[in-house]
């Protein structure tokens, strides 16, 4: 049964969206399914919430009036919604102004990275892309054959950050596309708009495409502001393309919709020489209508759950420093995962087995982020509190017992 446990107040209604983990563990998702009840997944970007009412509300609509066919929303195609609704965002929310006929609606974000690199790339090219990074990127560059060109993120000592004098001799003169992650999946760094502008005068310099994943832009803790790329100036646009969606912010991954956003119409006309329309398909009507209502309805319930990430980050950063200090970690600056460095508990077997092994917790393993990175793992702490301690609790356990 779904027992809401945190109840936040806004000045027009009181937004519950915890759960507790008897409703997690009766779903049916990967996340809560994968392991046996001894263990705390922590691992797939799905958070532990039950989703806002007016997407509960939009998907009820369609079930109740068993209505499944061809969708046409008031007189609009649900894509070209989609599209009219996410371009209005992106003026209300950063200023960007695109023309709708400029979005791509289709299933899935990472089918949009894959067709923008078959578009953009010819085998054998060099794709940049920044590690560690989400693994499904490195898979999408190295299954079409694509060369994959790794720019560390490298420890400053307090973030982790790229070097443009390293960029700038890992490019040749094939290389085509700069893969770039932002909000930063796993590190959570939301990168500044002077290394946004370094990126895009280079990317002009050199004739790159900038691919740029924003999935987890509203997912930004204060202090930090997020950009979209294309939004920094035509001449950046120009060879932008954006591939977004509702889905991590508004916890709707399973409903398929995200969207392409193509800075101009060349580039538009340029990937669909290569990428029929017919080959990306569409959204599916239950994520075009939760995704126009998230985009449209929800930011009470976003808001909520951004104050509780923020309690939830805060968290793991005092905890850990207090009862852990030799994990590593920099409080991301978006996402709600934690990027982990182990490297200093000396252990014999990679951070994740240790962890599920010792502590029966199961994360993300940091070598499917990068080959390099067995000592860490990736924590995703969008949880109830209660799930948080015990995850934190059982972190700090096996690692006493490691030391003895
Ligand atoms: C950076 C990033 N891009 C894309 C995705 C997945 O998008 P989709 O499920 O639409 O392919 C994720 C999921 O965690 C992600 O973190």
């Amino acid at each position: 049964m779904k027992a809401p446990r945190h109840n936040i107040m806004t000045s027009t209604e009181t937004i519950g969206f915890e759960l507790s983990q008897g409703a997690l563990r009766a779903r049916r998702n990967a996340k809560w399914n994968q392991y046996g009840p001894d263990v705390l997944p922590a691992f797939v970007a799905d958070m532990d919430f039950s989703v806002a009412a007016p997407i509960q509300a939009a998907i009820e609509r369609i079930v109740r009036d068993r209505d499944y066919g061809y969708p046409l929303r008031n007189g609009e195609r649900a894509d070209r919604l989609v599209a009219r609704v996410f371009a209005e965002r992106m003026k209300s929310r950063y200023g960007w102004e695109l023309s709708p006929d400029l979005v791509l609606p289709m299933a899935d974000l990472v089918q949009g990275t894959c067709a923008s690199i078959l578009a953009f790339s010819d085998p054998g090219d060099g794709v940049v892309l920044q590690t560690p990074n989400y693994p499904p990127f490195r898979d999408a560059i190295n299954s079409v054959g694509r060369r994959l060109l790794a720019l560390p993120m490298r420890d400053d000592g307090t973030r982790h950050v790229f070097d443009m004098t390293e960029l700038e001799k890992l490019v040749d003169r094939q290389t085509r596309i700069f893969l770039l992650c932002n909000p930063q999946n796993p590190t959570g760094r939301v990168f500044s708009r002077d290394e946004l502008t370094a990126l895009g005068q280079f990317a002009v310099e050199r004739d790159l495409i900038v691919v740029s994943d924003e999935i987890h832009s509203d997912l930004v803790y204060p202090g930090h502001q997020h950009i979209p790329f294309a939004s920094l100036g035509p001449e950046f646009a120009a060879r932008t393309v954006t591939l977004t969606s509702a889905t991590k912010s508004f916890n709707i991954p399973g409903l398929r919709c995200a969207l392409i956003a193509f800075g101009t119409e060349d580039l538009r006309n340029r990937f669909h020489k290569r990428i029929p329309s017919k080959l990306t398909g569409s959204a599916n009507i239950a994520g075009a209508d939760a995704t126009v209502a998230a985009w449209s309805e929800c930011q009470p319930w976003l808001d909520a759950v951004m104050q509780h990430l923020l309690t939830a980050r805060n968290r793991v950063r005092d905890v850990l420093a207090a009862e852990a200090p030799e994990i590593r970690f920099h409080a991301p600056e978006g996402t709600y995962l934690a990027w982990l460095d182990c490297s200093k508990l000396g252990l014999s077997t990679s951070a994740f087995q240790f962890f599920l092994d010792h502590a029966r917790i199961g994360f993300s393993a940091g070598e499917t982020f990068d080959p390099d990175c067995t000592q860490f793992v990736r924590l995703n702490f969008a949880t109830s509190m209660p799930i948080l301690d015990d995850i934190l609790a059982r972190m700090i356990g096996a690692t006493r017992q490691n030391n003895r």
